[in-house]
C-alpha cells in the first residue's frame, strides 16, 4: 500500500489482508520494532535521512520475506530503491487521496513528525505535489476519498484481479 500520510494504507491494508488472508504489516511498526524507538524519536535523535535508511532497510527485509500485505510509509515509495524492489517482489497500490480527506484524517493523529513543522494542510498540498508524479508509477491506483472503507476495499481487490488477468496473459 503506498499513498500520503491519512490516504487509509493501514485501514485498508488491513481489510485488504483479511480477505486475502495474508498477514498485515505495518512497515511504520516495524522501523519502531527495529529502532526499539518511536519514528518522532528517531526523526528528533537521528534526522529524517537515518529514518530513511531504516525504513529502506526494514522494507527491504520484509520484501524478502513471505507474502503479506505491507503497508508503507508516506515517504518510502520516493525511494528508487524501495519501489524497484517493490516492482520486482510486489504489487503496488497507491490509495489516492484528496486534501481535504487527507487534513482530516491526519488531524486525528498528533505523532507525524512531517506536520509539525507548519500547517498541516500547506505541508500536504506541497507533499501531494512532489509526491504524486511518484505514486503514479504504482501498479494500481484507487481512489480513497469519503467511500466507506469496504468500498474502496472492493475496488482494491476488483483492480488487484485485473491486475492480475493481465499479467498472466
Ligand atoms: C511519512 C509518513 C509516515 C511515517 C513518517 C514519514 C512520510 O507514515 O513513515 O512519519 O514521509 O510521508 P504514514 O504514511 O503511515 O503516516
Amino acid at each position: 500500500m503506498v499513498g500520503l500520510m491519512g490516504a487509509g494504507k493501514t485501514s485498508i491494508g488491513r481489510r485488504l489482508a483479511a480477505r486475502l488472508g495474508l498477514p498485515f504489516v505495518d512497515a511504520d511498526d516495524e522501523i519502531e520494532a527495529a529502532a526499539g524507538s518511536s519514528i518522532e524519536d528517531i526523526f528528533d535523535r537521528l534526522g529524517e535521512e537515518s529514518f530513511r535508511d531504516g525504513e529502506r532497510r526494514v522494507i527491504a527485509r520484509l520484501l524478502d520475506g513471505p507474502p503479506i500485505v505491507l503497508a508503507t510509509g508516506g515517504g518510502a515509495f520516493m525511494d528508487v530503491e524501495t519501489r524497484e524492489r517493490i516492482a520486482a517482489k510486489g504489487i503496488s497500490v497507491w490509495l489516492r487521496a484528496n486534501i481535504d480527506t487527507l487534513v482530516r484524517r491526519t488531524s486525528r493523529r498528533n505523532d507525524r513528525p512531517l506536520l509539525k513543522n507548519g500547517e498541516p494542510r500547506e505541508i500536504l498540498i506541497h507533499l501531494m505535489e512532489q509526491r504524486y508524479p511518484i505514486y503514479q508509477l504504482a501498479d494500481i491506483v484507487v481512489d480513497s476519498f469519503d467511500a466507506p472503507a469496504e468500498g474502496t476495499l472492493q475496488h482494491v481487490l476488483d483492480a488487484i484481479e485485473a491486475y492480475r488477468v493481465a499479467e498472466a496473459t
